[in-house]
């Protein structure tokens, strides 16, 4: 008989946790899908089914979880914040390399199936900076890419050695209108929807013509979800897949949005992301992830720009 699919979100409180979380339990049952997180009490979005208060960094804490609630499948999201790591590097790798390493001990004790989501930012100065491919030089230029990079390998190594069915995506900046934005480098985007709604100038962080790779949100979920959800022979690549949905620059979104809202300004003051955005490919290649799991994106920046805006609006939360 088939194991039922229950499944624990580490970091569900986070910027992707909190929409996959939700997306999960439609798919699997509110009670077959556990939160967990730092904090103590379970957020407004996450009150559908079971919160427990973890630190990943507490391997037994994991094992406890897994065993009481026969835990099939790990999606592990907790990280230490991008600015917060570039100024801690003990800090940074103890816990993102450390935390995924009892997530994959725990994974491989127990057989279970784990998903821990990558970044372009393993790409530094020396990678292509047009259509980035999967296989290239790989020589990070931030310690948060640094770590990816280790963890893509763990990762790797876990499946070959033990057998852990691990799976990982190489994310672009994610575009998401749920909460609070966290200083990443790709913020000027959200920030600029939400400026132009609130009819506020908006002072940008990255020069006009800075070209990134982006992903709204809801292709972001889903190509989680349809990874996850590939036969283990399909998934060839045990590192983490480039993924991409769409590369524009500050220049390219305020011509998207004036189109819907004519009157939106923007100041430019790059600041000490520029740097960062500097060293990132403008774009990345997805092809194996297409051949081997069949992965589409479904928004363009105009698509994402229309469903933003309307979201963003309906609900009002400009004004908040
Ligand atoms: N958001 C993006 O644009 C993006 C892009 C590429 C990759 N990623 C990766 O996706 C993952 C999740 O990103 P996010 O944007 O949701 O991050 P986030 O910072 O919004 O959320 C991370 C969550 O982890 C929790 N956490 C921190 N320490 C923990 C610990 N010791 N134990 C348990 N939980 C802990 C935090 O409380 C937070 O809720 C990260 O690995 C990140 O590197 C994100």
């Amino acid at each position: 008989m088939e194991k039922k699919e229950i499944s624990l979100v580490i970091g569900s409180n986070g910027q992707i946790g909190k929409v996959l979380t939700p997306e999960l339990r439609k798919r699997y049952g509110e009670e077959a899908v556990l939160a967990a997180d730092l904090a103590a009490c379970n957020p407004e979005y996450l009150k559908s089914g079971p919160y427990f208060q973890l630190d990943v960094m507490e391997k037994l804490a994991i094992v406890d979880l897994v065993t009481r609630n026969k835990i099939t499948t790990i999606y592990h999201l907790g990280e230490i914040p991008f600015a917060g790591g570039e100024r801690s590097v003990g800090n940074t790798l103890n816990f993102n390399i450390s935390g995924l390493v009892n997530v994959l001990d725990v994974a491989k004790i127990f057989s279970l199936k784990v998903f821990w989501p990558s970044s372009v930012d393993v790409f530094g100065p020396t990678s292509p900076k047009q259509s980035c491919p999967q296989h290239t030089i790989i020589e990070p230029a931030t310690l948060y890419g640094i770590t990816k990079v280790a963890g893509e390998h763990l990762c790797n190594y876990y499946y070959e050695q033990y057998g852990v069915d691990v799976r990982s995506l190489r994310f672009p900046g994610l575009i998401s209108h749920t909460g609070k934005q966290g200083g990443r480098t790709t913020d000027y985007a959200i920030e600029m929807y939400y400026h132009a709604l609130k009819n506020e100038t908006y002072n940008c962080f990255l020069k006009k013509e800075t070209t990134l790779p982006m992903m709204y949100m809801p292709d972001a979920i889903r190509a989680i979800l349809e990874l996850m959800d590939a036969m283990p022979e399909q998934v060839k690549i045990r590192t983490a897949y480039n993924v991409s949905a769409m590369s524009f620059s500050p220049d390219n979104l305020i011509a998207a949005i004036t189109g819907y809202l004519p009157g939106f300004t923007v100041k430019f003051t790059p600041d000490y992301r520029q740097r960062l955005a500097d060293r990132w490919p403008a774009s990345i290649d997805h092809k194996e992830a297409v051949n081997d799991w069949g992965w589409q994106p479904k928004y363009d920046l105009k698509a994402m720009t229309e469903d933003v805006l309307y979201i963003i609006g309906q609900k009002n939360t400009y004004n908040k």
